[in-house]
């Protein structure tokens, strides 16, 4: 019975290790790496700081006589300056060392995050500028060429081995990127512009996700970071820099005059057509992406097709609107949709 609790115990344990998509301890990047670091410093200290005030612990239990009160009273009477005078400097010293150790864990977390600033030194060749929206990720890549500016929403890209320039604002309220392989939080404030670097040492999908509570759907603000090879990422940002594929076929056609003529319009944008909005997540290339509604979803037709009846059932209290599209009507539009590679 017991061997069976401590199996039930591990695998439960253990499973917090299945996947390695999203985790602090799994660094995939030399900032991630840095504060991995840090992480096991503090561990490995603190637990040795435990064990020894454990062991005071159970040596001053030990030391307990039978009766605490007639203790209590002998020692009043044998209470001489000398010993007052030795619980003093015993006091005074581990105070002292208290505070020494508090200013050593100081020292090591601000060296931590004082790395990472000078990190900033070397130039980024990408840079990324990210807006955080209850409850999605509005992502532009930036460049001094015009030429090499676009927007896209909840999935970004880069290259593996170069360092990456992110800044973070937000539309409403306080969210927080957090992609825990790459990088620690970096708050996304309204009217107010943080930055970081990430790099990636290998190419990966890296989970991010919205680390300070926004509301109701906190939790389904989640974004992908793909970490590819050079020739990977150009060719992602090449089709990105793309205007939409025109439709191919009449369905697509009337998929994409479906779009054009409702409620999608007003908050969407996809380049090539006149949807010009940005309310709401760039279209322009939706297909390219693994998810729909921010991770909440794989991107497949079918969730596409539920989520366009009814976000409000998948995602409670977001703001999408539900626009009542006919059954037909909604196919042409996944269609088209599916088809904005
Ligand atoms: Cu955005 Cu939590």
């Amino acid at each position: 019975m017991r061997a069976r609790f401590v199996v039930v115990l591990l695998a439960a344990i253990l499973s917090g290790c299945a996947t390695s998509h999203q985790s602090s301890i799994d660094a995939a990047g030399m900032q991630a790496d840095r504060i991995g670091r840090l992480l096991e410093f503090l561990l490995i200290f603190l637990s040795a700081i435990y064990v020894v005030v454990i062991g005071f612990f159970l040596w001053a239990l030990k030391r307990r006589p039978p009766d605490p009160e007639q203790q209590a009273i002998e020692q009043m009477h044998q209470a001489t300056a000398a010993t007052q005078h030795r619980l003093l400097n015993w006091t005074v010293a581990a105070s002292g060392l208290t505070v020494v150790i508090l200013f050593g864990i100081l020292i090591a977390a601000v060296s931590t995050g004082a790395a990472e600033l000078n990190y900033h030194d070397r130039p980024a060749s990408v840079s990324i500028s990210i807006t955080g929206n209850q409850w999605w990720w509005a992502v532009k890549y930036v460049s001094p060429d015009p030429q090499k500016i676009f927007v896209t929403a909840n999935e970004i890209h880069i290259p593996v081995g170069r360092p990456v320039m992110i800044s973070g604002t937000s539309y409403d309220v306080i969210h927080s990127f957090w992609a825990p392989n790459l990088q620690g939080k970096m708050d996304l404030i309204p009217s107010r512009v943080n930055t970081q670097v990430i790099e990636a040492d290998y190419p990966g999908r890296y989970r991010g996700q919205c680390a300070e509570f926004c509301g109701m759907q906190h939790a389904h603000m989640a974004l992908w970071v793909v970490a590819e090879p050079e020739a990977g990422f150009e060719k992602w940002m090449n089709d990105q820099l793309q205007p939409a594929a025109a439709p191919s076929n009449p369905d697509e056609l009337r998929g994409q005059q479906v779009f054009l003529n409702n409620a999608c319009v007003l908050c969407h944008a996809i380049r090539g057509t006149t949807a010009g909005a940005s309310t709401g997540p760039d279209l322009t290339h939706l297909a390219s992406r693994s998810t729909i509604a921010a991770g909440t979803l794989p991107n497949t037709k079918g969730n596409l097709g539920g989520w366009i009846s009814d976000p409000q059932r998948i995602k409670p209290g977001n703001h999408m609107a539900t626009a009542p599209v006919p059954a037909d009507d909604l196919q042409a539009l996944l269609d088209y949709l599916e088809s904005l590679k």
